[in-house]
């Protein structure tokens, strides 16, 4: 089976103007697709963390990279690269305390988005190293067992 899925050309426009929507992707996996400042964007829909939805989620930059801010525990992923950012303190004996942001690596599974004349098509990473959201794509998370 092709991992190309077409979702219909009427959500492209709906998709521009909500800038977000969810899409169970081959059957198998609930993919966030985001439209913001006229990029797309396509990743796992639950948190890496604990399986929030992260369609819920603010965009926010933080050290100029654009990231979805989980409605949950306000985790931050970029939106290029799926990597989970914390804020690092270099000595913690220095007052004020001065944070930077760092990478704790890729957490966020994500996937390719392309627009062809109106239609969008999402690629799924098949990739088989193992990433942390993987643990919330699983049937019964897609089902709802697991929901707060
Ligand atoms: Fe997303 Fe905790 S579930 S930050």
């Amino acid at each position: 089976t092709s991992s190309n899925e077409s979702i219909e050309s009427t959500l492209t426009s709906h998709i521009v103007k909500a800038g977000r929507l969810t899409k169970l992707v081959n059957g198998c996996r609930d993919v966030l697709v985001l439209h913001h400042q006229g990029q797309l964007h396509a990743m796992d829909t639950r948190c890496y963390h604990s399986g929030g939805p992260l369609q819920s989620g603010d965009i926010e930059e933080f050290n100029g990279m654009l990231c979805i801010v989980c409605p949950w525990h306000k985790y931050k992923i970029t939106l290029a690269g799926g990597e989970g950012l914390y804020q690092a303190v270099d000595d913690p004996t220095a007052r004020p305390l001065r944070t930077h942001w760092r990478s704790k690596g890729v957490k966020q599974r994500i996937h390719k988005v392309t627009e062809v004349n109106g239609d969008l098509y999402v690629t799924l990473n098949e990739s088989s190293e193992a990433i942390e959201s993987d643990v919330y794509q699983t049937e019964s998370y897609r089902i709802g067992l697991f929901k707060t």
